[in-house]
């Protein structure tokens, strides 16, 4: 059966994977670790952990708490940054076969300008993944994905450059994710993922406070499933690029319902906290499910559920 799809089918290079099962950023560390414990070559591509300018420290304690099906984090980008992430860590993934993408965080356009020209041409980077679900401190601190102008002028400002493809990760938490949307591909993005956490919190009655250091945090895991599913399908109906689905993603049957909603790939992430091999098992069960229903392309099933009218 043929699992291969395309990333950036408007480049000459594209973007292509073997199969559409990548892992979502910030849930599988930079790829290492997980290396040692299966066959990561199998995957789709591998999503890093979001890089900045500068090493982060992250968030204080508390920053993660277990919900009902699923949990909160404020993490806070804890990572290395990005001059030890291309002096240490892309000299191994360029001996991997299969694809990364550096998942980028700037707190300025400029910043996410700067972080695009650092990682062109790196070998072993082969894409690069906008999280524009962070702050923009030049507008006092709203998110860049909560406004359509600021998401597209970082992905216009990256993509000036780079010649990496450019892939932007859209926030939830916003009022229309379709404007946000068309804004990016019209900048020029060559795919979309969507979603990156819904906001929430927990409180502590014993304590009388909230559970996270931030107060507020992101929800990921199997509670946030049905919303990603939805704007994946509305976003997937009004724009012409490929888009990533992600958002509570455990098995292949739930890869499978996102891409019949219009998804070209998935990325798998919180899942991972309970089962390693989590994004594995997600491609086994994608291929059992197309053996199952005797379909040879996995192409034929991207928007199987959507009407004609979507
Ligand atoms: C602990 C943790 C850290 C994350 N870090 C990042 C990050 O650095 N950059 C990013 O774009 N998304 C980050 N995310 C969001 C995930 O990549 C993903 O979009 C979200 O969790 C929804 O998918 P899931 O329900 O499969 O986890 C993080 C999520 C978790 C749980």
């Amino acid at each position: 059966m043929n699992l291969a799809v395309e990333l950036a089918p408007r480049r000459k290079q594209g973007l292509p994977l073997r199969n559409p099962v990548m892992t979502a950023s910030g849930t599988f560390s930079n790829g290492l670790e997980a290396a040692k414990v299966f066959d990561i070559q199998r995957l789709g591509a591998i999503v890093s952990k979001g890089t900045t300018l500068r090493p982060r420290a992250g968030n204080p304690q508390m920053r993660i708490a277990e919900t009902p099906s699923g949990m909160l984090n404020t993490i806070g980008l804890q990572n290395v940054g990005v001059e030890a992430l291309i002096r240490d860590v892309a000299p191994i993934w360029a001996t991997w076969q299969t694809p990364v993408i550096v998942n980028i965080a700037g707190e300025t356009v400029e910043e996410f300008g700067e972080l695009a020209a650092r990682l062109d041409g790196v070998p072993g980077v082969s894409g690069l993944e906008l999280n524009i679900s962070c702050p923009n401190v030049a507008v006092g601190g709203m998110l860049f994905g909560q406004d359509p102008e600021q998401a597209a002028a970082v992905t216009k400002t990256v993509l000036r450059k780079t010649t990496l493809p450019v892939i932007v990760k859209l926030t939830p938490n916003v009022t229309d994710i379709v404007a946000v949307a068309r804004a990016v591909v019209e900048a020029g993005a060559d795919a979309l993922c969507l979603i990156n956490t819904v906001q929430g919190m927990a409180i502590d009655v014993r304590t009388r406070r909230p559970v996270l250091s931030t107060v507020f945090g992101g929800l990921s895991g199997p509670a946030i499933k049905p919303i990603a599913l939805r704007m994946v399908y509305q976003v997937a109906s009004a724009v012409d690029v490929p888009v990533v689905g992600c958002g509570g993603i455990r098995t292949g049957e739930d890869a499978i319902e996102f891409i019949m909603a219009g998804a070209t790939a998935v990325e798998v992430g919180t899942a991972t906290f309970a089962d390693p091999l989590a994004p594995l098992h997600v491609l086994e069960g994608i291929e059992r499910f197309l053996e199952q229903a005797g379909v040879d392309d996995i192409s034929e099933l991207v928007g199987a559920a959507r009407t004609k009218d979507d």
